[in-house]
C-alpha cells in the first residue's frame, strides 16, 4: 500500500491547480494525482472538434501563479493544453502524477482515519491510502455524452458524430454538415467547418446568447509597464469586467437583452434575420452566455456557407432530415452537439466504513465538501465565470481547512448537517443555470441548500475572502486526536 496525505483524482486545470496550492503552503506534503489518461490537461486533452477553444478568458481561466503569457484572451485546445503542460513542468507538479491510473472506489475508515483507493492501473489493480482525498475530477461523464432522441437517427446513411469523440480523420471537405445544437460547441464548430465544408447548418430548438470578443488585448500600457505586471493587471481588469457584466445583465434583464440582441442584429447578414434565430427566450446569464473570438460566427453566415435554423426535427432520414415545419435538410455528416452529462465524481464509488454514500442525497457544504463525507474536497468551478477560478477557491479553503486541522491536532473534518436545519433545508441547484444539460443532471448531482453554509458559492471575491479568513467553521465536526500533517 502507498501512501499519501494527499491524493489529488484527476490532472486536468483543477487538479494541477489545487496541487500547486497544497505544495507551496506544505512544502513536505506527501501528495500524489491520479490520472486516468495518459495525459494531463482533462477536458483540452480529450475533446478535439475542430476550433475547439475556450469562451472564456485565458487570463482568468489560466492560473494566478503561471499567468497566460500572450495577448490573446481566447486560446484553441492545444495552446491550453501546451499552458497547462510547461505550468505543471515548471513547478514539479507532472512528476507527482501518475497516469493510467483509474480511480475506482474509495472507502473511509472511521477507525483508522483515512481514506484507501482502489486503482485501475493498465493490467493490475492496487490500493492506495490517503488521509485527504481532493477530487480535481471535472464534472461530466468522460465515456457517456448526454443522450437525446432523435428520431429516427439510425436511419441515416452518412455519419453521426459526437464532438466528445471526434474521429480526428474526420475529412469533411466538400461535405454537407448539420450540427444540431447552440452552445459553445455548436457555435465554435460551425465557423471552423464551414472553411472546408461545402455547406454548415446549425440546427438550434432555441437560440442562445453569442457576444463577439475581440481576440486581442495588445495595449499601450503593454509597452510601458513590465511584462508581469501587465498580466496581472489584465487579469484584475477581466475578473472585474466578467463580475461587472454579470451584475449588470442580472439588475437590468430587458436592457441587456436588448443590447446582446443589438449587438448580434448588427452582425447578421441582410437575408438572416434575428427573430426568431437570435432571440433567446430566456434572459443573459440564466443560461451560460456563448463568446465568438473576433465575431468569426457571424462573419461565416457572411459566406453563404453557413446558415442556422430554429426549428425541430420530426424524423431524420436516410440522407437528412424533415424539421416540424415541412423544411428538409440535406446531411452528409450529422453532428450531435447536444450536450455533457453531467456526474460528480468522475464515476468513483464512494463509501464510508464500507457503507456506499449516495451524492444526490446529499448537501455540498460551501460548494466544496459534501455533507457526512470526511476529509474529502471537489474542485467545482464557476458555470457564470471561469471555471478556474472557482477550483481555485476551493483549493485555498483546502489548504486553510489542512493547516487549522494541524492547529487543532485533529485528524479529520466533516460537515454534517443538524435535523432541525435538515427539516428547513429547501433544495436548490448546485450549478445555476437553466441549460438543459445542468435540468437533466438533477436527479444525479448533489444538492445545494438556501441557508448557512450549505447554499451555493457565490463569487470569487467573496469566496476567497472566506478561504483565507480564519472565520468560523460552521457546520463542520472534527474528529480523531493527532496531528494531520
Ligand atoms: C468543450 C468544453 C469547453 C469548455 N470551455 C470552458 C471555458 O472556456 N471556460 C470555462 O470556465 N469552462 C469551460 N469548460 C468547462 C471545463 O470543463 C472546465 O473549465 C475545466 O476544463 C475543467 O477542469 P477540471 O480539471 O475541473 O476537469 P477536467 O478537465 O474534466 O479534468 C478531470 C480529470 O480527471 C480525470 N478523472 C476523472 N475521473 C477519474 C478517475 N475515476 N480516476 C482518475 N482520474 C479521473 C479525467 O481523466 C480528467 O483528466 C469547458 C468544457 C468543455 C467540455
Ligand atoms: C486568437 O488570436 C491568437 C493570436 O493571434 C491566435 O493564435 C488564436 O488562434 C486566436 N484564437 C481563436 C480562437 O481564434
Ligand atoms: C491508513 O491506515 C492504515 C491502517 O492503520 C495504515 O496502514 C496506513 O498507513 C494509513 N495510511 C495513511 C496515509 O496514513
Ligand atoms: C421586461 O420585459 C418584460 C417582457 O417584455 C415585461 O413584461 C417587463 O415588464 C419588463 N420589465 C421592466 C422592468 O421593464
Ligand atoms: C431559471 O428559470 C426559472 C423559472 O423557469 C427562473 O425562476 C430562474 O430565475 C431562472 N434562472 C436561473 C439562473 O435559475
Ligand atoms: C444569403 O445571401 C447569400 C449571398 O448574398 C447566399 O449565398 C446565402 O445562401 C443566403 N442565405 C440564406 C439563408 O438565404
Ligand atoms: C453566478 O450566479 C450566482 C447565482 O445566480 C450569483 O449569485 C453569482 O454572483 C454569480 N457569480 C459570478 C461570479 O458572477
Amino acid at each position: 500500500m502507498e501512501d499519501y496525505d494527499v491524493i489529488i483524482i484527476g490532472a486536468g486545470i483543477s487538479g494541477i491547480n489545487a496541487a500547486y496550492r497544497l505544495q507551496s503552503q506544505f512544502p513536505k506534503l506527501r501528495y500524489a494525482i491520479l490520472e486516468t489518461r495518459e495525459d494531463l490537461g482533462g477536458t483540452w486533452d480529450l475533446f478535439k472538434y475542430p476550433g475547439i477553444r475556450s469562451d472564456s478568458d485565458l487570463f482568468t481561466f489560466g492560473f494566478a501563479w503561471h499567468p497566460w503569457d500572450s495577448d490573446n484572451p481566447i486560446a484553441h485546445g492545444h495552446s491550453i493544453v501546451s499552458y497547462l503542460k510547461s505550468a505543471a513542468a515548471k513547478y514539479g507538479i507532472t512528476d507527482h502524477i501518475l497516469f493510467k491510473h483509474r480511480v475506482v472506489g474509495v472507502d473511509w475508515s472511521s477507525v483508522d482515519n483515512n481514506w484507501s483507493l482502489s486503482v485501475d492501473c493498465e493490467k493490475t489493480s492496487k490500493m492506495l491510502s490517503a488521509r485527504f482525498l481532493v477530487f480535481g475530477t471535472g464534472y461530466y461523464d468522460y465515456n457517456t455524452p448526454l443522450q437525446t432522441e432523435i428520431p429516427g437517427l439510425d436511419q441515416f446513411q452518412g455519419q453521426i458524430v459526437h464532438p466528445q469523440f471526434w474521429p480526428e480523420e474526420l475529412d469533411y471537405t466538400g461535405k454537407k454538415v448539420v450540427i444540431i445544437g447552440s452552445g459553445a460547441t455548436a457555435i465554435t464548430l460551425l465557423p471552423s467547418m464551414a472553411d472546408k465544408a461545402a455547406h454548415v447548418t446549425m440546427l438550434q430548438r432555441s437560440p442562445s446568447y453569442i457576444l463577439s470578443l475581440p481576440n486581442r488585448t495588445a495595449s499601450w500600457l503593454g509597452s510601458i509597464i513590465p511584462t508581469s505586471l501587465h498580466r496581472r493587471l489584465q487579469r484584475i481588469r477581466f475578473l472585474y469586467i466578467s463580475r461587472y457584466f454579470f451584475l449588470f445583465c442580472q439588475s437590468f434583464p430587458n436592457f441587456s437583452r436588448w443590447l446582446l440582441g443589438q449587438s448580434m442584429s448588427r452582425q447578421l447578414p441582410k437575408n438572416i434575420s434575428s427573430d426568431p434565430h437570435f432571440k433567446p427566450r430566456y434572459n443573459p446569464w440564466d443560461q451560460r452566455l456563448c463568446v465568438c473570438p473576433d465575431g468569426d460566427f457571424f462573419k461565416s453566415l457572411h459566406t453563404g456557407r453557413a446558415n442556422v435554423k430554429t426549428d425541430t426535427i420530426r424524423t431524420i432520414t436516410s440522407s437528412g432530415m424533415e424539421l416540424n415545419s415541412g423544411d428538409k435538410l440535406d446531411a452528409d455528416i450529422i453532428v450531435t452537439a447536444t450536450g455533457l452529462r453531467l456526474q460528480l465524481a468522475g464515476a468513483i464509488s464512494l463509501c464510508v466504513d464500507g457503507v456506499p454514500l449516495h451524492a444526490p442525497d446529499k448537501f455540498t457544504w460551501r460548494g466544496v465538501m459534501l455533507q457526512d463525507l470526511p476529509n474529502a474536497a471537489f474542485l467545482l468551478g464557476y458555470v457564470n465565470a471561469s471555471w478556474t477560478l472557482g477550483a481555485d477557491a476551493s483549493s485555498q479553503f483546502i489548504c486553510r481547512l489542512l493547516g487549522e486541522m494541524n492547529e487543532r491536532g485533529v485528524k479529520a473534518a466533516v460537515p454534517r448537517m443538524e435535523i432541525e436545519t435538515a427539516k428547513q433545508m429547501v433544495p436548490r441547484r448546485l450549478l445555476n443555470l437553466n441549460s438543459t444539460y445542468v435540468l437533466k443532471a438533477q436527479d444525479s448531482f448533489p444538492k445545494a441548500g438556501d441557508q448557512g453554509p450549505w447554499k451555493p458559492r457565490d463569487n470569487y471575491f467573496d469566496d476567497i475572502k472566506f478561504a483565507k479568513s480564519r472565520g468560523a467553521l460552521e457546520g463542520l465536526e472534527f474528529l480523531g486526536e493527532k496531528k494531520m500533517l
